[in-house]
């Protein structure tokens, strides 16, 4: 039997800690043979509800469930951890942008990052969901002294799922035909989905779908959109598409990306493309057999598409400089 792996999750008896939870506990997460270890956190007025998700965990008796903490005290709730997933914050309602969420959920991740800093396993990853995930990511990392940024990522995996489903419709085809689907930038309604190095069984989309005018206007706008329209249509944000995210993103982070291919989450920039470096920016990542990640290189970005990039990349700037009291210099 493998050593077990730990998981913080916060905010788990949140709408996507439902759905997330018995998704990492039966082993969609790291396999069919690798024990995990829970650490649930929540804010006190969550700690009831909380005790009703781990009652809940215990009663599905899962093989590879092999321990369940639930704690409200960040510290303890990071403790050996080597995943954290922050998710606990709050979400948008209709009519909302998510940055306008960033004076309420900015501040939680100050406290995260000190916590993830203090009482993690030195290979601890993070993976931010909380909206706005790329600058909440920004503002954990600046405040966690010592965690290689490298190890700090946010969530836009949903936005390449929600993009990859909305070309396979267009083509007729199976979205896990659809390839090298890169969102740029933020995850926000400024984000890029890069439909002009996207593939579709192997071939360039735009030798597959003729309709440009599609591609550069409802594709875009409807991938930038998307959680505003569940939101209009549910009364509640995406939660279990977004839980089934953090689960690619984790699987793509740990295992080796398909040769030519790659996978979207924001890293903390090092200057690939121009991106400004230190900005948490969604871009082509790639993955090896160790773990290890990397930017890939020399993905074309023609004018249109630098124009979408510029655009999302400024965005994370304004996003920062609006944190900047949470950034410690
Ligand atoms: P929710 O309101 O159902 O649950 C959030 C939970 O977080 C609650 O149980 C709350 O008590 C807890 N919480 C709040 N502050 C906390 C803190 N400081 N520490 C620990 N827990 C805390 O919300 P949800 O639907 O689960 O969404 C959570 C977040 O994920 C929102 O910000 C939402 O916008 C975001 N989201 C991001 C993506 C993405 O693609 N990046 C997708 C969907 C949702
Ligand atoms: C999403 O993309 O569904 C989430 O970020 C929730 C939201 O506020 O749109």
């Amino acid at each position: 039997m493998k050593d077990a792996i730990t998981v913080s999750v916060t905010g788990a008896a949140g709408q996507i800690g439902y759905a997330l939870l018995f998704r990492i506990a039966s082993g969609a997460m790291f396999g069919p043979d690798q024990p995990v270890k829970l650490r649930l956190i929540e804010i006190e007025p969550g700690m009831a509800a909380l005790e009703g998700v781990i009652m809940e965990l215990e009663d599905c008796a899962f093989p590879l469930l092999q321990g369940v903490h639930g704690t409200s005290d960040l510290e303890d709730g990071f403790t050996g951890t080597n995943w954290s997933l922050l998710v606990g914050s709050v979400p948008r309602k209709d009519g909302m942008e998510r940055n306008d969420l960033l004076g309420i959920n900015g501040k939680i991740f100050t406290g995260q990052g000190q916590a993830i800093a203090k009482a993690a396993a030195s290979n601890v990853r993070t993976l931010v969901v909380g909206n706005p995930c790329n600058t909440n990511a920004l503002i954990a990392m600046s405040n966690a002294a010592g965690v290689p940024a490298e190890q700090f990522f946010a969530m836009t995996r949903l936005d390449e799922n929600r993009a990859k489903s909305q070309l396979a419709a267009k083509a007729g085809v199976h979205s896990s035909d659809v390839t090298n689907l890169c969102i740029w930038g933020n995850h926000s309604a400024t984000q890029y989905p890069d439909f002009t190095n996207a593939r579709i069984k192997g071939q360039l989309v735009s030798e597959v779908i003729s309709d440009q005018a599609w591609l550069q206007g409802e594709f875009i706008s409807t991938v930038q959109k998307r959680g505003a329209a569940i939101i209009k249509a549910r009364g509640l944000s995406s939660a279990a598409s977004a839980a089934n995210a953090v689960v690619d993103t984790v699987v793509s982070l740990s295992n080796e990306t398909p040769a030519g291919d790659w996978h979207s989450v924001a890293v903390a920039s090092s200057g690939a493309y121009g991106i400004e470096p230190g900005l948490m920016a969604s871009m082509p990542i790639r993955t090896e057999a160790d773990g290890s990640w990397s930017v890939v290189e020399g993905v074309p970005v023609d004018e249109f598409s630098q124009g979408k990039i510029d655009a999302t990349i400024n965005e994370l700037r304004e996003e920062r400089e609006a944190v900047k009291h949470l950034i410690p210099a």
